[in-house]
């Protein structure tokens, strides 16, 4: 059984789906801080903290847990400057947790949820694995120590991982059973999406003077439902005896800012106002991954990639909303 770690949150919940249709059996623990009950629609649910390990002890006793996926984290990068101390504790104290229980269940197999954030401000693009990590927060930071952490149990103790280091995580599930709902919500295309349904009245271009063709920064959107994909293939990779490692899983395109509105104005008929500010501290440029390796190593092929299908999903969910 397949532990789901934050499995009621964007991306967790629409991992259990597929693990679900492939015949996986999944528990969920999550403690519903930023996730919401009814994305848990797949497999079972024990409402708890990653902070109390005897909850955690509880899960692995009732449930027969041979691997884990942990997507639970504290992950908006402002707040994380505000307020270091509350990322470290639930993203890095919490992670030890984890990682301790499952040494006590003898529990070896573990996907992590890492992120592109890891790498800081991009010295060449489309970034490589090898690229050097320099986060420049405490999110990113707090995933960069994990990643170290990880290194060190499997040294020491052999608990095998795999890293998915994501790019922007964007769309919802074809189907819309489950989607995107962050509470604050941060990411540009449900925003965009937001003002198409008039609950904004426009939506922000941080900085319209970066050196890219249209002057607005460009990132790489990756489809949930393909994130989902990388994560089984990196459990069936670990399971096959693979050594632990770090994959980036991106899409390899990059889209600008005013590209993704314009796209979001096709995709729903919809006029999408917008109003041009300042740029935002430690915004790069360009941030696309090269995800060749996942492609080469784990045998992953992202499905979802054009912006019009990533954003159509993504519209059809929010519709439902
Ligand atoms: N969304 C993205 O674009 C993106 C990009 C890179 C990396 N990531 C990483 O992917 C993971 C999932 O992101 P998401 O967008 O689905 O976030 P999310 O907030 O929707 O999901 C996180 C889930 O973890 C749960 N959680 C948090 N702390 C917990 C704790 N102490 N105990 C139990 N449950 C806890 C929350 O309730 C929530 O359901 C995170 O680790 C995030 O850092 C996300």
């Amino acid at each position: 059984m397949i532990l789901i770690l934050g499995g009621a949150g964007y991306i967790g919940s629409h991992a259990n789906k597929l693990l679900s249709q492939r015949g996986y059996d999944t528990v969920v623990f999550d403690n519903l801080i930023c996730g919401h009950r009814d994305f848990v629609k797949w497999g079972n649910f024990v409402l708890g903290d990653l902070a109390d390990r005897d909850q955690l002890r509880l899960c692995f006793q009732q449930y027969p847990i041979d691997a884990v996926m942990h997507f639970s984290a504290f992950a908006l990068v402002g707040e994380s400057v505000n307020d270091p101390a509350k990322y470290y504790r639930n993203n890095v104290m919490h992670t030890i947790n984890l990682l301790d229980v499952m040494r006590e269940f003898s529990v070896q197999y573990l996907v992590f949820s890492s992120t592109c954030s890891t790498y800081g401000v991009p010295i060449s693009i489309p970034i490589e694995e090898d690229h050097p990590q320099a986060p420049i927060n405490p999110y990113g930071w707090s995933k960069f120590m994990i990643e170290q952490i990880l290194k060190d149990y499997d040294r020491a103790y052999g608990i095998k991982h795999v890293n998915l280091r994501y790019f922007n995580a964007a769309g919802a599930d074809p189907d819309a059973d489950v989607g995107e709902r962050h509470r604050p919500e941060t990411h540009l295309i449900p925003l965009t999406l937001d003002v198409a349904i008039a609950k904004l009245p426009e939506i922000k271009i941080y900085g319209t003077d970066y050196e890219t063709p249209d002057g607005t920064c460009i990132r790489d959107y990756i489809h949930v439902t393909d994130l989902s994909d990388a994560h089984i293939l990196a459990l069936d990779y670990l399971r096959e005896g693979g050594n632990s490692d770090s994959f980036n899983l991106g899409n390899g395109e990059g889209y600008s800012v005013r590209e993704v509105i314009q796209m979001a104005e096709k995709v729903t008929g919809r006029r999408i106002r917008s109003f041009e500010t300042q740029r935002r501290a430690g915004d790069p440029p360009e941030l696309i991954g090269s995800s060749h390796k996942a492609q080469e190593i784990l045998g992953w092929r992202p499905q979802f990639t054009d912006l019009h299908t990533i954003i159509t999903t993504a519209w059809r969910w929010h519709q439902k909303q």
